[in-house]
């Protein structure tokens, strides 16, 4: 069976592991932890890189940073993951789910518009499959409202929008580095990138369970004591070593996965052109890093059929988020705002296609056939 995803290995992350263990500094913030934010502070030209221990965590401290309570208001697409939800709900906010844009499955900027009140403080953008929200249009919009922007940029480490990275637009921005990412830190991790320099100092001390450690291991307080409220949002040592690995071969990993991505876009072109499936949707400005490839089918049940050719044909595909406005939680802790003119339907015709570092090109080939071979039957 050719799997959906296998955790992005480049065969040198085992050696790094080893050094951090002879090192014999394993908690967070240590000498690998320190080479990642290095790389991401270089490359991303950010403000403060802090690695958590997911991108659930760093979505977390954006919650916490903006300050956001009871009465407040967030806005946010409905077709996201949990936890840009539940990093908000959390601290007692109301989320405010909108629409997407069918295109690319980001939000609508319109909707967005429509939705804010005199109680919204902040938008979540989730840039879906590593694609770019109309980042222009959120920022003016935040401007205007005195909101805060964090992106959710979970799956666009390595993207662009107007040749800005994803992550360094809004205020805040977080990235996810889960086996299914384009890069792992070993199964679990994430990143918090600072924007504004306001947000910086209380981010740290956020990070380091409320206290002001980071000032003391810099050597600018003799002590550290408890500033603030905080958690552990650290990156363990060895999660360090095997990210670090993966951020210095990332041309590498995102040149072989564009490849892989274009692959497929070029051998299922006939079946878009025929009106059978619709495909992915890069708009001009972003520069994409092929996180995901997604085909959309006429509907559910032709979704699920093609779901199953696929397993007896030896591939394996996916699925992707459940609405969350249609979920329980969803409906006790925010609101579709507007009509569901998109999320729902969309979400029922959209199928994820195996793509991983290093996967063969026989495999792709082989996907492709395959449905080609189901579109004809
Ligand atoms: C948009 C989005 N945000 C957040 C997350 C959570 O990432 P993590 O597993 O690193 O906490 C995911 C996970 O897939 C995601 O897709």
């Amino acid at each position: 069976m050719i799997p959906f995803n296998k955790p992005c290995n480049t065969g040198k992350e085992a050696a790094a592991v080893q050094e951090a263990m002879q090192q014999e500094k394993l908690a967070g913030n240590g000498p690998f932890g320190k080479k990642c934010v290095d790389w991401l502070e270089e490359h991303l030209g950010c403000e403060k890189a802090i690695l958590t221990p997911s991108c659930t965590a760093a979505l977390e401290m954006t919650a916490l940073l903006t300050q956001v309570g009871e009465g407040d208001e967030v806005i946010m697409p409905s077709y996201t993951f949990v936890s840009t939800a539940n990093a908000y709900a959390l601290r007692g906010a109301h989320i405010r789910f909108v629409d997407v844009d069918p295109a690319t499955m980001n939000v609508d900027p319109d909707l967005v518009e429509a939705a804010v009140t005199d109680r919204t403080k902040v938008i979540v953008v989730v840039h879906y499959a590593g694609v770019a929200c109309d980042m222009d249009r959120m920022m003016d919009l935040a401007k205007r409202n005195s909101l805060w922007v964090v992106e959710d940029a979970a799956q666009g480490v390595m993207s662009t929008y107007k040749e800005k990275p994803l992550g360094t637009i809004g205020h805040m921005g977080t990235f996810s580095f889960h086996e299914t990412k384009n890069y792992t830190s070993g199964g679990e991790g994430g990143a918090l990138i600072v924007n504004d320099p306001t947000l910086t100092e209380r981010a740290e001390i956020l990070q380091e369970k409320g206290t002001d450690r980071s000032l003391f291991m810099q050597g600018m307080v003799d002590k550290y004591t408890w500033r603030d409220i905080g958690s552990s949002y650290l990156l363990s040592e060895l999660n360090a070593a095997y990210l670090s690995v993966q951020l210095e071969h990332a041309g590498q990993i995102n040149a072989d996965r564009l490849h892989t991505w274009t692959a497929y876009y070029e051998g299922l072109l006939p079946l878009m052109e025929a009106g059978k499936i619709s495909g992915p949707h890069v708009p001009e400005e972003c520069e994409q890093n092929a996180h995901m490839f997604y085909i959309k089918t006429r509907d559910k049940q032709e979704r699920s059929d093609l779901i199953d050719y696929l397993k007896e044909n030896g591939v394996m595909s996916v699925t992707h988020y459940v609405p969350l406005h249609s979920a329980h939680a969803g409906q006790k802790y925010g609101k579709f705002i507007g009509k569901d003119n998109y999320t729902t339907a969309e979400s029922e015709r959209l199928l994820r296609l195996p793509l991983y570092y290093g996967i063969e090109k026989e495999d792709v080939a082989h996907g492709i056939k395959t449905i080609t071979d189901f579109y004809q039957k």
